[in-house]
């Protein structure tokens, strides 16, 4: 299983770009670019083992622009297609109707213009962090130049006294760091993050909500991220989309149930009466009501409110 998106071997030239699409060019060189999802629709093939009828689609009729340099959150319940949209964000997966644009040009297969991360590191073990790290470079980088790059990330991730530990001799936290460097070293447009903080801890992960901001604040790339946390969705977003099938008909696919602006600039006031109200809205369209509890279940229940 490759550990990012691997670019090599892939006809797209992150320069053939339409041209038309807006894009910003951040401090360290790098381009955010526009994503745009047209009528994105996935529907599956019958497997063996899932039967021979037809499986509903996962997806349904998802429209929407991300402006370069936007952070967007994507909530959704577990199994409502997340993962699979931002699989078809970066050309890991292809939609079954519509069409992913980069920067207005299509994204036709594993896209080079995006770097991806996961809720695992996926380190590779017998690699130092440095190494580690060094496997995000774009193809062709010089040596020199690449070495500095990778000291540069592995400082801003706050790894540097780890820079020659192996992944065993660091901690969940301090992986996910350097798997967050190794998916900048490839100066991405569009960064992808699938649930990149849900393996860690509480105060982990709210110490990478805020590296993250940091990451973002220094280079303010398009960021897609995957998320099951409305707190986190709401720290760290400018915008927030919520997948879901209307009326919970499960024969149908999920598409953008709701949207909304998280107003105010980051790092947010984590108690705001204002951020309070939008997680109240956001619970609601999960299913979930003000006490924490799956719509629909006995107030007895014992069912924790995750996985939403
Ligand atoms: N390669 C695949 N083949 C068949 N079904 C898949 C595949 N990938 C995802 N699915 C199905 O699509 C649905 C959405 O999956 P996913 O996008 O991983 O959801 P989420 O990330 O929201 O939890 C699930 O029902 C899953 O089983
Ligand atoms: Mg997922």
């Amino acid at each position: 299983m490759p550990h990012l998106a691997e670019p090599h071997g892939t006809s797209a030239d992150p320069a053939s770009g339409r041209g038309g699409a807006a894009r910003t060019t951040t401090t360290t060189g790098n381009s955010a670019f526009t994503v745009e999802f047209e009528a994105i629709g996935r529907t599956f093939a019958p497997t063996a083992t899932r039967g021979p009828t037809a499986s509903p689609p996962v997806l349904r009729d998802v429209s929407l622009t991300v402006r370069p340099g936007e952070v967007l959150a994507i909530l959704g319940t577990s199994g409502c297609g997340k993962s699979t949209l931002l699989r078809i964000a970066g050309g890991l997966d292809s939609p079954t109707t519509g069409q992913v644009s980069i920067d207005g040009s299509p994204v036709a297969g594993i896209d080079p213009r995006c770097a991806v991360g996961f809720q695992e590191p996926r380190l590779l073990p017998w690699r130092t962090v440095t190494e580690n790290v060094a496997l995000g470079l774009p193809r062709g980088t010089p040596r020199a130049a690449g070495r500095a790059r990778v000291a540069e990330l592995i400082e801003l991730v706050g790894l540097s006294t780890f820079a020659g530990h192996r992944p065993q001799a660091i901690s969940g936290g301090m992986a996910q760091r350097a798997s967050l460097a190794r998916a900048l070293a490839r100066n991405p447009g569009v960064l992808l993050l699938d649930e990149p903080f849900g393996a860690l801890d509480a105060l982990t992960r709210l110490k990478m909500q805020d590296l993250l901001l940091d990451v973002h604040a220094q280079a303010p790339t398009t960021v897609l991220l995957v998320t099951h946390d409305v707190d986190e969705a709401l720290q760290l977003a400018d915008r927030i989309i919520l997948l879901g099938r209307p009326d919970n008909d499960t024969r149908d696919g999920a598409t953008i149930v709701q949207e909304l602006t998280v107003p105010g600039a980051r790092p947010r006031d984590r108690g705001s009466a204002e951020l309070a109200e939008l997680r109240g809205r956001l619970l609601a369209g999960l299913g979930i009501d003000r006490h924490g509890e799956a719509r629909g279940l006995a107030a007895t229940s014992t069912i924790p409110a995750f996985p939403y």
